[in-house]
């Protein structure tokens, strides 16, 4: 579990980092979005990104199969329940949610893939041209998406679900790994806290920025 939540980590680093090229409309008033779809090009006509997109399917599946028999696992442990609640003393509410945390992010998946990957992959996307090359038009795609409320409301939930999913995930795969021993435990425990509320917060943004036409 801690390997697919690693390699699941990884994508979210490419991810947000090829999607936070729509923030350069900011910067720059004659981008209009040019930068993140040839990003996005890139990275849809490149058969190294499309291989590596098979295994973050099969990467999120085996994780989901994995959440779901730990959870089993740890609740065939006890036949008898706990008398007394230590509440947020043994642990945190987060790290006991796991399963319900990464149920809400399943559930935003299907409203995602079925706004953003099934037209780019199946049933098609405006084209533009730039640089004398045609290209789905994704950053139209996204601010007719993030035109409506109910859509920016639910990313921003998912995205605080992804915060707290991470928060747990993040040390708890470096600790499966042995990496989150005594020598590096301040460093492992501080690049989660950073990863967990950086990398959700700047996703978060985008719905926003795209609402409130900050990026345009
Ligand atoms: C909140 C802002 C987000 C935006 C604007 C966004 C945008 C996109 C777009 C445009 C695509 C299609 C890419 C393509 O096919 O060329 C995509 C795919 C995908 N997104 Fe997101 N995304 C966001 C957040 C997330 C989050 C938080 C996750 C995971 C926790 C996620 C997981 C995925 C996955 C798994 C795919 C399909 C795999 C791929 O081909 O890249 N996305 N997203």
């Amino acid at each position: 579990m801690g390997l697919t939540g690693i390699f699941l980590i990884l994508f979210l680093v490419v991810h947000v980092g090829l999607n936070a090229c729509i923030f350069a409309t900011i910067f720059n008033e004659d981008d209009h979005g040019q930068m993140f779809n040839k990003a996005a090009h890139f990275m849809g006509s490149n058969w190294v990104p499309r291989l590596l997109e098979i295994g973050l399917f099969v990467g999120i599946f085996l994780h989901i199969i994995q959440g779901l028999m730990l959870e089993f696992q740890n609740r065939g442990k006890r036949s008898v329940k706990y008398e007394v609640s230590f509440g947020n003393r043994g642990s945190k509410w987060y790290s006991r949610s796991m399963g319900l945390l990464g149920t809400i992010l399943l559930i935003f998946f299907i409203i995602h893939w079925k706004q953003f990957w099934i037209p780019s992959r199946f049933t098609g996307v405006e084209e533009t041209t730039i640089d004398g090359k045609q290209m789905h038009d994704l950053f139209s795609l996204m601010k007719e998406t993030f035109a409506e409320p109910w859509v920016v409301i639910v990313y921003v939930l998912a995205c605080i679900s992804l915060a707290y999913h991470l928060l747990h995930g993040f040390q708890s795969a470096f600790r499966t790994i042995g990496v989150r021993n005594n020598r590096y435990l301040k460093l492992v425990n501080g690049l989660g806290v950073g990863f967990s509320i950086i990398v959700p917060l700047l996703f978060a943004l985008m719905p926003v920025s795209m609402y409130f036409g900050w990026v345009n």
